[in-house]
């Protein structure tokens, strides 16, 4: 039986990338046999985080978004990063046995330098804490997005370079993502890919009158509705793609490749999007009101899941204490 582990920085509002390109493969992935933890990873938000009330909302938002979108706390533990210290234990054993030059390879943290951000040490470590949070775990498969498939191999590395040191303690995660979840590329406003770090992001909650506003932000060109386009080359059929099925999409796409009298323009096309997009998301955001209504019961939640973590990787420090002489 395999468990399943992945994290989620809280550090912002979750949108359609991370809806389709991560959160709603964690929920489908909770019908597989085997174990779930699911964690808010606000020790790892804390690299770019200063402002300790937004870190309050985004970890509760969080934490609503997942259980408004169907993550089931009867089958997942769901549980705050920062309330299993065991973890920050389990972070500074592998530090003792990772080489400086891994950590240097690690193409997240280079990306960050050139970008001209100052790195911390935190920053630096980042992929170790993230380690420890797999390792302790016992997990087996890390459901992750390509960006953080490298983390995930560093994780590999550490549980080898300790248990090489001091025998079987780790259990090394065989897998980044199952074959059959591999995570789609959403993009984002401006076609480049969705992502908090460009501004050109559509939040997954986001309805009525606001919705409108940002759906017709999705850049467009200024060909009138006459004249006959290539849908390939507009990235807007592949939002629509995310909330419209496949055959009405490919409908609009004809009308837009013949052109004409009667040809659909931009404005009806993002029309299509909104209108979809605000029926797609309607239960979980009904959800989430009641969620937002409900604090007692989020709380309740995320504390049996931090229980149920902590249980299991104090067994997993313990070992690893054990094994290197600490004990
Ligand atoms: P952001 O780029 O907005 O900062 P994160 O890096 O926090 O998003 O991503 C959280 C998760 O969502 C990751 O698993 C990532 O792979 C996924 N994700 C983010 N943006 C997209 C996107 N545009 N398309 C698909 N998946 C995405
Ligand atoms: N670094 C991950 C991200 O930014 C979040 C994360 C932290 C994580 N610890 C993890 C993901 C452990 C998977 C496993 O998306």
């Amino acid at each position: 039986m395999d468990t399943y582990l992945s994290g989620i920085q809280p550090s912002g509002l979750l949108h359609i990338g991370n809806y389709f390109g991560a959160i709603r493969q964690h929920i489908r992935l909770l019908e597989e046999q085997g174990e779930h933890f699911y964690f808010i990873a606000d020790y790892h938000a804390l690299t770019s985080s200063r402002d300790p009330q937004a870190l309050r909302e985004f970890v509760l938002e969080t934490a609503v978004s997942y259980l408004a979108l169907g993550l089931d706390p009867a089958k997942a533990c769901l549980f705050r990063q920062s309330e299993v210290p065991e973890v920050t234990e389990i972070a500074w054993l592998l530090s003792t046995v990772t080489g400086m030059g891994l950590l240097e390879r690690a193409h997240s943290f280079k990306d960050k330098v050139a970008k001209g951000v100052k790195p911390s040490v935190g920053l630096f470590t980042y992929p170790v804490l993230m380690a420890a949070d797999i390792l302790a775990y016992d997990s087996t498969v890390v459901p992750v997005g390509k960006d953080q498939v490298q983390h995930v191999e560093m994780a590999q590395d550490m549980a080898g370079y300790f248990n090489g040191a001091f025998g079987e303690v780790f259990v090394r995660p065989e897998m980044s993502m199952p074959a059959a979840e591999k995570m789609q590329k959403v993009p984002g406003l401006d076609g480049q890919k969705m992502s908090k770090s460009y501004g050109n992001t559509l939040w997954i909650f986001e309805s009525g009158k606001k919705l409108k506003k940002v759906v017709n932000k999705i850049v467009t060109d200024s060909r009138a509705p006459e004249e006959p386009k290539n849908p390939s080359e507009l990235f807007l059929f592949d939002l629509m793609a995310l909330f419209v099925p496949q055959t009405e999409v490919d409908e609009w796409k004809a009308k837009v490749q013949v052109g004409g009298e009667g040809a659909p323009g931009y404005g009806t096309l993002k029309g299509v999007i909104r209108d979809a997009m605000e029926e797609y998301f309607a239960p979980a955001r009904k959800r989430r009101e009641e969620l937002l209504n409900d604090r007692a019961e989020v709380d309740r939640i995320l504390q049996a899941g931090a229980e149920k973590a902590r249980a299991r990787a104090a067994t997993v420090r313990d070992r690893a204490l054990l094994a290197c002489g600490l004990r």
